[in-house]
């Protein structure tokens, strides 16, 4: 081995050492800004955020799973906002109708198609629930059969009516398809009184997510106010990408919310240093609970808000039975 190489082994083998330590130190001490920096925007620390609704226990993104999720005490509920055909707001994940309806069935000749393309009474001859008896019948119940799609306003005046703390967390999916989607979002929810809702007590009852920056700036134009938190997937995150997502975040998002295995308390502490809360997502696991509340992880979203009120010991009185059986989803 010659000189030159014994020099490069050890600048590598120092270089990993003060990595290793740092990380181990990351871990030991983390970042505590976080509790701050929600209560600095009025927001619960850590967020408790239920993903599609208690969709552990009842059909995802369907008035059970939100019942549910109101009930348990959730701090937000969150939805993926789409639209329909004729211009309707709807509350739905995937880009087509095939996991979660009948579609194949109503409509086998447009089956294939997205959800875009059929309209609001199209949608509303659909069953959003069977699927879910079947898939899982352990957890399947009468009242699943035939569940009807909901508009995001008749979310908001459900939740409205029951005067709930929970607030709502709306994210734009696919708005690359939708054009001007977060204006008819805003007028929504400035028609309905939600964000009236949100001044009056000074607690914000909406957040907004979203993958898109463009998404996010445009929300910020609309209302500066509204709490914005940018998207991260796996592939978005790698090694040395994450100062440039919290430099880019900075300018307009308060928060980053990013998958559980990513959630490293490096990140999050690099996040907190330039002011921006960090959720995680999906977390349906009591190990993965465990290390994120070690390394400080702001918030959780999650299908199974039962398990994380549970954990923080923020459980309120439940009157049904949850099976607690996880379940895995797309
Ligand atoms: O909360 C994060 C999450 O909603 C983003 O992923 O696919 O479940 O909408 P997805
Ligand atoms: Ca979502």
């Amino acid at each position: 081995m010659n000189n030159i190489t014994k020099y490069f082994l050890l600048t590598l083998l120092i270089i990993i050492i003060l990595i290793s330590v740092y990380g181990i130190y990351s871990f030991i001490k983390p970042s505590r800004l976080g509790k701050e920096i929600l209560n600095n925007y009025n927001l619960n620390y850590p967020a408790i955020i239920a993903h599609r609704g208690a969709s552990n226990e009842a059909p995802e993104s369907t008035v059970p799973a939100f019942k549910k999720a109101l009930k348990i005490g959730a701090d937000y509920i969150e939805v993926d906002v789409q639209r329909t055909k004729d211009g309707e707001l709807i509350i739905f994940h995937d880009e087509n109708l095939k996991r979660l309806s009948n579609v194949e069935e109503i409509f086998p000749k447009k089956a294939d198609k997205n959800i875009d393309e059929f309209t609001l009474k199209e949608l509303k001859k659909l069953d959003f629930g069977s699927w879910f008896n079947n898939a899982y019948p352990k957890k399947a119940s009468p009242e699943y059969k035939n569940l009807k799609i909901m508009k995001l306003e008749d979310l908001i005046k459900m939740m409205k009516n029951k005067s709930t703390k929970t607030g709502l967390c709306i994210e734009f999916k696919y708005p690359e398809k939708y054009p001007d989607i977060e204006k008819q979002t805003v007028n929504l929810l400035e028609k309905t009184g939600w964000l009236e809702k949100q001044l009056k007590n000074n607690i914000p009852n909406l957040l907004i997510f979203s993958f898109s920056e463009e998404s996010l700036k445009k929300i910020r134009d609309l209302s500066s106010d509204l709490i914005r938190i940018l998207l991260l997937n796996d592939n978005m995150v790698s090694i040395g990408s994450w100062k440039n997502w919290t430099e880019k975040a900075d300018e307009f998002a308060h928060g980053l919310a990013v998958k559980g295995f990513v959630s490293w308390p490096w990140h999050i502490s690099s996040a907190h240093r330039r002011g921006l809360f960090v959720y995680s997502y999906v977390i349906n696991k009591s190990w993965q609970l465990k290390i994120l509340s070690r390394v400080k992880a702001d918030g959780y979203i999650t299908d199974r808000p039962e398990l994380i009120t549970s954990f923080f010991n923020r459980l309120e009185k439940i009157t049904e039975e949850l099976t607690g059986d996880l379940i895995e989803k797309q």
